[in-house]
C-alpha cells in the first residue's frame, strides 16, 4: 500500500506524526510494507511552526515540500490542488490521508478526489455548526468526498449520520465511517512522560501552578478587533492575579503589530510559539487554560487543567460536557467570570471518549483490512 500523506499546518504535524509512527512500526514487523510519501503544502513555514515538530516527533522529512502559505485562502487552497494534483499523478498512491480541516486537508482532499484516488480523513465528522468558521467549510467537504472517515469521537460519527452518511464515493465505493479514537490523545499518552523528564519550567522561569497558558489565534477572535480587545482586556485583568503566558500565533502577532495594538499585550508574558513537548510542560503545569484552539482544549482536559473557551462553541463538545471546559466567547465579564469558577472543581475526567490511544493503529489497520 503507497500511502500519500498531505500535510501543512502545525496541527496537523502532531496528529500525522502518530499514524507516521505506526507506519514505520509495521514497516519492522511485516514483509508487506506501507510506502508513505509526506507532501508538506507549506502553510506553516516559520521553523517554530514547522521543523520543530519534525525533529521533535520524528516525523520522516517530507518528500515534497511546497510553499503556499501567506496567501488568502482561495489562492492557497488553489494553487495547493495545482501542484498537489501534478504530485499524486507522478507518485500514484493506493490513496491520500488528509488530517482536520485546514486547507491543506481540503486541497489534498479535491486533488485526489479529482484524479479519482481514495481519501483518508483523519479527524472526520466534527462540526462546529459555525459556517462562518474557514474550517467548517474545509471539514464537511473533505468528508463529502472521502473514503475512509476516521471519526475521533461517537459525537463525530453521530454528526455524519446526521447529514445523511455514509454516501457513494467517486469510486463507486461506500464510504466507510470508523470510530477510530483520537490521535492527539495518542499523541499526549505517547509524549506526556517525556515532556516531564526532558522540558523545565526554568526555561521560562515559571513555576507549577503560577500562571495561566493562553493561546489566540482563530480567525474569528483575531479579525475581528473588537473580539480580539476584549479577549486581551480579560487577560490583562486576569494576569493582575496570576501571570498569563501566551506562546503567540504568528497570526495575532501580525495583527496586534499591524493595527498599533500590540500594546495591549504587554503586561503579559508573551513568548514565540513553543514545541509540542514545550508546550505539553506548559499545559501540565499550568493552574488554567484559556485557548480558542481545538487541540489545546482537548490536551487541558487530558491533562486535567480546568479550560476556558474562547470562542462561542466547540467541536469537542465532550470536554465541556465533563464541565472541565466552559465556552466564554470573547466577552471580557464572561471570560471573567469563568476564569473565577473554573478553580470551584472537583470533577472526574473520563478520556475514554477519546479512545485508549491506539487511534492511529486502527487507521492503518482498518485501511490494511480493507486494502486487502
Ligand atoms: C490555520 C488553520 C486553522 C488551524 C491553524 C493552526 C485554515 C483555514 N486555518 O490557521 O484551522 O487551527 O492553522 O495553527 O487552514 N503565519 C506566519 N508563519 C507561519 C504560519 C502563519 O507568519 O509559519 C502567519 C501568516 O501571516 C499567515 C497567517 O499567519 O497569513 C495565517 O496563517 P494561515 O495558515 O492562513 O492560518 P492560521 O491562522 O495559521
Ligand atoms: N502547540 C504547540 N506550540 C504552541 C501552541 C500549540 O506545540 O506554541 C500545539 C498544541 O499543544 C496542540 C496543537 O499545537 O497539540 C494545536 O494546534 P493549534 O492550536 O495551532 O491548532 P488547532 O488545534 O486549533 O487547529
Amino acid at each position: 500500500m503507497k500511502i500519500l500523506t498531505i500535510l501543512g499546518a502545525r496541527p496537523q504535524f502532531i496528529k500525522a506524526a502518530t499514524v507516521s509512527r505506526v507506519i514505520n512500526e509495521h514497516n519492522s514487523f511485516n514483509e508487506h510494507m506501507i510506502e508513505e510519501i509526506i507532501v508538506h503544502t507549506g502553510q506553516h513555514y516559520d521553523a517554530n511552526m514547522s521543523d520543530v515538530f519534525f525533529e521533535e516527533l520524528d516525523i520522516p522529512r517530507p518528500d515534497y515540500k511546497l510553499s503556499f502559505g501567506n496567501l488568502g485562502h482561495g489562492a492557497m487552497t488553489g494553487r495547493m490542488v495545482e501542484k498537489l494534483e501534478d504530485i499524486i499523478q507522478k507518485e500514484k498512491p493506493s490513496l491520500v490521508m488528509v488530517y482536520g480541516d485546514t486547507n491543506s486537508t481540503l486541497a489534498g482532499a479535491l486533488a485526489a478526489s479529482k484524479l479519482q484516488i481514495p481519501i483518508a480523513h483523519v479527524e472526520a465528522g466534527l462540526r462546529s455548526f459555525n459556517m462562518a468558521m474557514p474550517e467548517e467549510i474545509n471539514r464537511i467537504l473533505t468528508d463529502r468526498i472521502s473514503s475512509y472517515l476516521f471519526c475521533p469521537t461517537d459525537v463525530a460519527t453521530v454528526n455524519l449520520k446526521n447529514e445523511g452518511f455514509p454516501f457513494f464515493t467517486a469510486l463507486k465505493n461506500d464510504q466507510k465511517i470508523f470510530n477510530v479514537g483520537d490521535v492527539m490523545y495518542d499523541a499526549t499518552l505517547f509524549y506526556r512522560e517525556k515532556a516531564m523528564m526532558n522540558i523545565s519550567l526554568d526555561l521560562w522561569s515559571l513555576t507549577k501552578n503560577n500562571y495561566a497558558l493562553c493561546t489566540i489565534h482563530r480567525a474569528e477572535n483575531t479579525d475581528d478587533l473588537s473580539r480580539l480587545t476584549s479577549i486581551l482586556d480579560a487577560l490583562n485583568e486576569i494576569n493582575s492575579k496570576l501571570k498569563v503566558v501566551l506562546p503567540m500565533h504568528p497570526r495575532t502577532s501580525k495583527i496586534l503589530e499591524e493595527n498599533g495594538i500590540s500594546k495591549l499585550s504587554k503586561a503579559l508574558t508573551i513568548i514565540n510559539p513553543v514545541s509540542y513537548l514545550e508546550m505539553q510542560r506548559l499545559e501540565i503545569d499550568s493552574s488554567i487554560i484559556l485557548t480558542d484552539s481545538g487541540g489545546v482544549q482537548k490536551e487541558a482536559f487530558f491533562h486535567g487543567v480546568p479550560c476556558v473557551t474562547l470562542r462561542e462553541e466547540t467541536e469537542w463538545v465532550e470536554t465541556v460536557e465533563a464541565g472541565w471546559n466552559v465556552l466564554a466567547g470573547s466577552c471580557k465579564d464572561k471570560i471573567l467570570d469563568s476564569f473565577e469558577n473554573s478553580f470551584q472543581k472537583n470533577l472526574l475526567k473520563d478520556v475514554g471518549v477519546y479512545g485508549d490511544g491506539c487511534a492511529a493503529s486502527n487507521c492503518i489497520n482498518n485501511l490494511l483490512a480493507n486494502f486487502k
